[in-house]
């Protein structure tokens, strides 16, 4: 039986956190599908083509991961996919109650559906997409937190120049 998963996401854009997380599914699964959300209803710096592109750019080696854009509801696009696992990532507290009220919402739509949590290496407990937009935005360095192909999207959107 092939072992399939989704790993849904904003990834604007993708960080080293998001991509510890995609290794450590891959030990469970034979098959990661990292799932980028369209319209997701927030402000976004990179449009749903840009982060299709990085995130492909970065996962490009690995054979078992593949990037695709999905809109309306997660558990929808599982169906149609005939996938039944969600992957998330927990990275503190914090993360739970908010995930947990998803997990439960998505079992009520799709009771076939399940949720995993997996915890990334402790050294992007405290990594977000935000943080990092806002850490490059006024200069600072992201040796070590996203690959260098993103920091340098980034400082190109912000025309930063080294
Ligand atoms: N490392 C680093 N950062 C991480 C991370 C990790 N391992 N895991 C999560 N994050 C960060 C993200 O970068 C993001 O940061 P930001 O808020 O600063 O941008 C934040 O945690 C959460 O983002 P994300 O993981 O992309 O989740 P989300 O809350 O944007 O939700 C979907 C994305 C796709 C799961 C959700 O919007 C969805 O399911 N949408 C479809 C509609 C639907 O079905 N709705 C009903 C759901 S009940």
């Amino acid at each position: 039986m092939n072992r399939e998963a989704v790993y849904p996401g904003t990834f604007d854009p993708v960080t080293n956190g998001h991509l510890d997380i995609i290794k450590r599914a891959l030990q469970m699964f034979d098959q990661i599908t990292v799932a980028v959300v369209d319209k997701p209803g927030k402000d976004l710096l990179f449009t749903t083509q840009e982060r299709i592109k990085m995130l492909r750019k970065t996962v490009g080696n690995l054979s078992k991961v593949r990037v695709e854009r999905f809109e309306g509801l997660l558990v929808d696009y599982l169906q149609r996919r005939n996938i039944f696992v969600i992957i998330r990532g927990l990275r503190a507290v914090s993360d739970f109650e908010y995930e947990f009220q998803i997990a439960l919402m998505n079992r009520k739509l799709n009771s076939e559906i399940e949720s995993v949590f997996l915890m990334p290496s402790q050294e992007y407990t405290y990594l977000s997409s935000s943080l990092i937009k806002e850490v490059v935005k006024f200069g600072g360095r992201m040796d070590g937190l996203v690959p260098g192909i993103i920091e340098k999207a980034l400082k190109k959107k912000f025309a930063l120049t080294k």
